[in-house]
């Protein structure tokens, strides 16, 4: 069986390497891999692989799937748990098996975590004034968890750990998802969405990007929401209207904003651009508030769901190709 691997990341060589030389050794496996993501330029490449390895910046839409499956492709794994940046449809209709991986959630939750007590306890601005000696404290009164009302949009194995995570910290937690989560009922309290939005200090996304959650942070919904309310995505960027966010930080609706991911992101992060001019104004614009946070979609990068990540992928891989032939 032969893999390739696209976007393979300095950090994820080595285990890539030793999964090959494991594999290798007792299944015949060879894996190859590039640091470029799968483009059109490309795709090419492919023939004679079995199965393609891909994070988010390769684009795997219907062209792309389709060119996939006139190379002999048999299976397409993402290394990341979203899979947006690949056409399910396409991929059902030409008969290639698709999956993600569904790697630690510890990570991602851990970070959500993260962005929430930096914005409450105004992390950013406090470290700004540190590096031009200001030790005021006005303007920095935080907020405790135990005196808010934290609502939590999704409760899959994200959602539901952020959840769990919560709990320590004293907030009422309100929760909405199409399946509810047995482990965070009793912890949290499941209502609706719309429930949710009006009754929540701060609220936190962890649902994946698709039509029904396109743009779900918008100028009606924010309009439900708490004066002051902190919003807080680690998810997907398009679960927010940029407009919106730029209109509820301007007139204060929103007291804080913390982003882990942004709309329009690809082509800019997990990327360095110190000698580019970047066209997205909005993003610099949201980055320049005393009350916003932006990170470069990061929660997921620790040491063990890099490692998840890549084994993970490859074990999906291996799996989805014997099915494909009919074996084991
Ligand atoms: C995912 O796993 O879905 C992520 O968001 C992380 C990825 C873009 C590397």
């Amino acid at each position: 069986m032969r893999i390739i691997a696209f976007e393979v990341r300095p950090d994820e060589r080595a285990t890539f390497e030793r999964e090959a030389r494991r594999l290798g050794a007792a299944e015949g496996l060879a894996i190859d891999c590039r640091a470029d993501p799968l483009v059109a330029d490309n795709v090419a490449a492919c023939l004679g692989y079995d199965a393609v390895l891909v994070l988010g910046r390769s684009v795997c839409d219907g062209p792309m799937v389709r060119a996939l499956d006139t190379l002999g492709v048999r299976a397409l794994v993402t290394r990341t748990v979203g899979m947006d940046h690949i056409d399910l449809v396409t991929a059902e209709a030409v008969g290639i098996a698709v999956s993600n991986v569904g790697y630690s959630p510890d990570g991602v939750a851990d970070f959500a975590l993260m962005l929430m007590l930096v914005a409450l306890r105004k992390y950013k601005p406090a470290v700004y004034r540190q590096n031009v000696n200001d030790y005021s404290l006005d303007g920095l009164m935080g907020r405790t968890f135990s005196s808010m009302t934290v609502g939590v949009v999704g409760t899959g194995r994200i959602g539901s750990a952020v959840v769990r995570r919560l709990a320590g910290f004293g907030p009422t937690i309100l929760a909405c998802s199409n399946h509810e989560a047995p482990e965070v009922t009793g912890i949290a309290c499941y209502v609706s969405l719309d429930e949710l939005l009006a009754r929540a200090d701060l609220i936190t996304l962890h649902v994946p990007s698709l039509p029904s959650t396109y743009h779900l942070v918008n100028e009606r919904t924010l309009a439900m929401m708490h004066d002051g309310v902190i919003l807080v995505n680690t998810a997907r960027g398009d679960l927010m209207d940029t407009d919106a966010l730029v209109g509820g930080m301007e007139s204060g609706k929103i007291g804080a904003l913390a982003m882990d991911v942004f709309e329009g992101e690809q082509g800019v992060y997990h990327e360095s651009h110190v000698n580019d001019v970047l066209s997205n104004r909005d993003m610099a614009y949201l980055r320049q508030f005393p009350n916003s946070v932006l990170t470069q979609h990061m929660a997921f990068y620790t040491r063990q769901s890099v490692d998840e990540m890549v084994v993970g992928s490859i074990a999906r891989a291996i799996d989805l190709v014997r099915r494909q032939n009919g074996v084991g």
